[in-house]
């Protein structure tokens, strides 16, 4: 069976959970390989809405499991916290069913500390992180002195490593000016708590993906942000501190690249960005504050308002090429309902330059202004359209006026946030293997 990849195709919050809870009916394992708890992923069954932090998107689904990989860091009280909610509601009821890497990278209370610190000494540089301890989480593992889920399964070693990473934590956060007033052994006492409760899940997840693999189970990697929050790809600095591409899949979660079968990428049908950044299409107005409003633009995870754009086919095009996407799913269509017309933007101009794919220079792409082309709207509601031909013939026009210009096939539609207000064209379960 084949395996599956989904990313965002823009700056995250695309709906990737809605789609991830979507495509695991046809999936055995779903699996997170990058980010940590700065990632919300909303998925609502039946009205009931979930909003996921770290538990990859599947979990809803009895039976089917669900992988922490190597590549995500993982709060464990963040974690803990959400494996208890699931088991109050009802779900994750068998611990089979969730799989933790003991390779993953532990977020310290002192990551928090620092990621919130740093930036407040950024001021209005700062890069509006979601002050999860996320960048100070991978700058340590990248230093090769981090704590991983297996540390915290040791007694001796966890404190050895707390005593030598919490002494150089205080004296950079008292070089921020920031106080940081936890006690060791209180801290010690705690996380040797939190890794009993994660000991069940943790396993050597790359060997049992393998495993999973051989046994003819269809994987589905979630990605969390999105492509332009890529630490290498994306808007640098203004960008999240791993990964977030389909390649990424691999190294991520332990299994070779020819295990990656189809990538989708997932783009809303205008365009968000929380946080700092460059965002030519971004609109600052009426238009922006609509999008804002009929879209519920608040994030799933620091609840900050979302900036707002038109779809942007060159942030698109440049998502495609990195990715290698197969195909786009595109979200909340339904939202575009009632605007009179509906701007895509088609290029940039930059003072005498015109620019027709992504800048890479950052201070280039922060001048940059979008060039649009200009599209008729539609007024007819779309929550209960199912099938392509039942789409107003506006929405459809615009639809394939974007796939032809990011040069990729739309494979879904979503039309409303619940799991079936959704018009899937082409199953990516249904391809053969590579
Ligand atoms: P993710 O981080 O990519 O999983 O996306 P988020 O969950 O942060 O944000 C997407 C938001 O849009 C959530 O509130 C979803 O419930 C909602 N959503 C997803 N698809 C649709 C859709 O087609 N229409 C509408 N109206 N809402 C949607
Ligand atoms: P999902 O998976 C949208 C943004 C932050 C900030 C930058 C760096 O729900 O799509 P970080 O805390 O990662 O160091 O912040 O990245 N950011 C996201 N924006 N969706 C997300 O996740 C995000 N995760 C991080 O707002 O600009
Ligand atoms: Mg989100």
């Amino acid at each position: 069976m084949p395996n599956v990849v989904v990313i965002g195709a823009q700056w995250g919050d695309e709906g990737k959970g809605k789609f991830v809870d979507l495509l695991t009916q046809q999936a055995d394992v779903v699996v997170r390989f990058q980010g940590g708890n700065n990632a919300g992923h909303t998925v609502v069954v039946g009205g009931e809405k979930t909003v996921l932090h770290l538990i990859p998107s599947g979990i809803l689904h009895p039976g089917k499991a669900c992988v922490i990989g190597n590549g995500v860091v993982v709060d464990p009280e963040v974690l803990a916290d959400e494996i208890a909610e699931l088991k109050a509601r009802g779900f994750l009821k068998d611990d089979e069913q969730l799989v933790l890497s003991l390779d993953a990278h532990v977020i310290m209370p002192w990551h928090k500390a620092l990621d919130i610190a740093r930036e407040n000494r950024m001021g209005a540089g700062k890069i509006g992180t979601t002050g999860r301890g996320i960048g100070p989480t991978y700058e340590d593992k990248v230093a090769r002195r981090g704590l991983r889920i297996r540390d915290l399964l040791d007694e001796a070693r966890l404190a050895r490593k707390v005593k030598e990473r919490l002494a150089s934590a205080r004296e950079e956060l008292a070089r921020l000016g920031a106080s940081f007033d936890v006690e060791e052994a209180a801290l010690l006492k705690k996380h040797i708590d939190l890794g009993r409760t994660l000991a069940p899940y943790a396993k050597d997840a790359s060997l049992w993906l393998h495993r999973a693999i051989k046994s003819g189970k269809s994987l589905l990697f979630e990605g969390a942000q999105g492509t332009l929050l890529d630490v290498d790809h994306g808007t640098y600095p203004f960008v999240t501190s791993s990964n977030t591409v389909a390649g990424n899949a691999a190294c991520g979660s332990g299994v070779g690249p020819t295990a990656l079968d189809r990538i989708i990428g997932i783009s809303k049908a205008y365009s968000t960005r929380v946080g700092s950044g460059p965002y030519p299409s971004e609109l600052m107005e009426a238009t922006g504050d609509r999008l804002r409003q009929v879209g519920g633009e608040y994030g799933a995870t620091t609840g900050r308002p979302r900036r707002t754009g038109w779809i942007d086919v060159l942030a698109l095009r440049y998502a495609v090429r990195v990715n290698g996407l197969d195909g786009l799913a595109i979200t909340k269509l339904d939202v575009l309902t009632g605007f009179p017309e509906i701007k895509i933007a088609i290029g940039y101009k930059c003072g005498e330059r015109n620019f027709d794919e992504m800048p890479s220079d950052l201070e280039t792409l922060e001048r940059c202004e979008a060039v649009y082309e200009t599209l008729p709207g539609w007024t007819e509601k779309l929550e209960g359209v199912r099938r392509w031909d039942e789409l107003p013939k506006a929405a459809r026009t615009y639809l394939e006026r974007v796939a032809q210009l990011a040069g990729v096939k739309i494979v879904a539609v979503s039309v409303g946030a619940d799991r079936g207000e959704t018009i899937v064209l082409e199953n990516p379960f249904q391809v053969p293997r590579r």
